[in-house]
């Protein structure tokens, strides 16, 4: 993992305007609109009319009326037949121009994380001067392949412009936290596709722990203490109510000292009865052998009452071992509510030097791919 953390640094279809909640969202979110049942897990808000009744049972798996794969012998497929919400992988412009990786994408995989495109340096290189090509490229390949989308990522040290690294009273800091998140999250928001529900979630604070639960040293704590994890995730819940909030960091692999952390930051945040943090996700950057304490990691986040998701995964030599016992992981957790892995193939990954990923140089699905699809049979 010290390689990883060194290498890090180097690092709607249609929403009514007018409505305060989103049609064609989840149910009983917009007035004027009534529910139509798809199954068990998703009813959705649509236009005038009456509530369509559920059928008394259903058995109907994956992702209703979309885009996305039919339930068997995909990784979505699969996994939304046993009630998670997605299988995603990364993506950004520079992998949607490979169209054997496009195709994998469309077949596979039902959510996408921009892996460069939102970051800070990508959208506001200068202080107001937004920029929203890739990111804009990324959400409109989504949104039109049905595909959900994480927002990734809007407060992180790194990746961050040096104009914002350099700022040193707490008065201008909070401004420009405030100014980036509601520009960001609110170009973004709403941009639902049309048969999803809770399908756009933001990790708002990325990697902001040290392994021993400490805060990180950054501009954003050394200039405002813990409180700037607060002016974030209230930045992000005012410019997009209805996205899922996320805290989001590595190394949260077992039940460990940076898990404990994450907890405790997560209950003073949401405290008093306000709920600002929506979600937790571990980015599951994985060593050989590696999965071992994943169940045990997922159990203690999910204690928090939060949904959990893995946001990142990828495994050194990607031994079909090691990944089902991740996805195991998450199965068993019923709070750990999706599965992404950071990218589809070898070739396009940033340890690409490991193979991490579940497809190959060529795009060909591993052992390991054959693997997860067995272990969520
Ligand atoms: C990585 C990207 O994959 C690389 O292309 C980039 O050069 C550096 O960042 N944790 C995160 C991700 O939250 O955003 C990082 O993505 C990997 C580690």
């Amino acid at each position: 993992m010290a390689k990883l953390i060194a290498l890090v640094p180097l690092l709607a279809l249609a929403q009514y305007a007018s409505a305060a909640v989103p049609v064609w969202g989840q149910c009983m979110r917009a007035s004027g609109t009534h529910c139509v049942y798809f199954n068990d897990y998703y009813s959705q808000c649509q236009p005038g009319g009456a509530t369509t009744p559920p059928p008394p049972t259903t058995t109907t798996p994956g992702n209703p009326g979309g885009t996305n794969p039919p339930a068997s012998g995909t990784l979505n497929g699969r996994i939304t037949a046993k009630g998670k919400k997605y299988f995603g992988s990364c993506a950004d412009p520079g992998t949607l121009n490979k169209s054997t990786n496009v195709g994998r994408l469309k077949s596979d995989f039902g959510c996408v994380t921009p892996e460069n495109s939102m970051k800070w340096d990508a959208v506001e290189p200068s202080r107001g001067g937004f920029n929203y090509g890739n990111a804009d490229t990324l959400v409109n390949w989504a949104t039109s392949n049905g595909k959900m989308i994480r927002g990734h990522t809007l407060v992180w040290h790194s990746q961050l412009p040096s104009w914002v690294s350099s700022i040193g009273d707490s008065a201008t800091l909070t401004s420009v936290i405030n100014n980036h998140i509601s520009n960001v999250a609110g170009r973004f928001k709403g941009k639902l596709y049309g048969t999803c529900f809770d399908c756009y979630d933001w990790d708002v604070c990325n990697e902001i722990l040290n392994e021993d639960g400490s805060y990180r040293s950054s501009v954003f704590y050394n200039v405002l203490g813990a409180n700037f994890v607060k002016i974030a995730f209230q930045a992000a819940k005012n410019a997009d109510g209805n996205a899922k909030l996320y805290i989001n960091d590595y190394n949260l692999d077992s039940n460990n000292a940076k898990v404990q952390g994450i907890i405790r930051v997560v209950n003073s945040v949401n405290t008093g009865g306000t709920r600002l943090i929506d979600g937790i996700g571990t980015q599951m950057h994985l060593s050989t052998g590696g999965a071992g304490g994943v169940q045990s990691a997922l159990t203690a986040l999910a204690g928090t009452g939060l949904e959990v998701a893995i946001t990142e995964l990828d495994i050194a030599n990607a031994s079909p071992n090691d990944y089902t016992t991740v996805v195991k992981a998450c199965l068993a957790v019923s709070n750990c509510i999706g599965i992404t892995t950071w990218g589809v193939a070898d070739v396009d990954s940033w340890r690409a030097s490991t193979n991490p990923l579940l497809y190959d140089n060529n795009y060909n699905p591993k052992p390991a791919y054959t693997a997860v699809i067995q272990a969520m049979a």
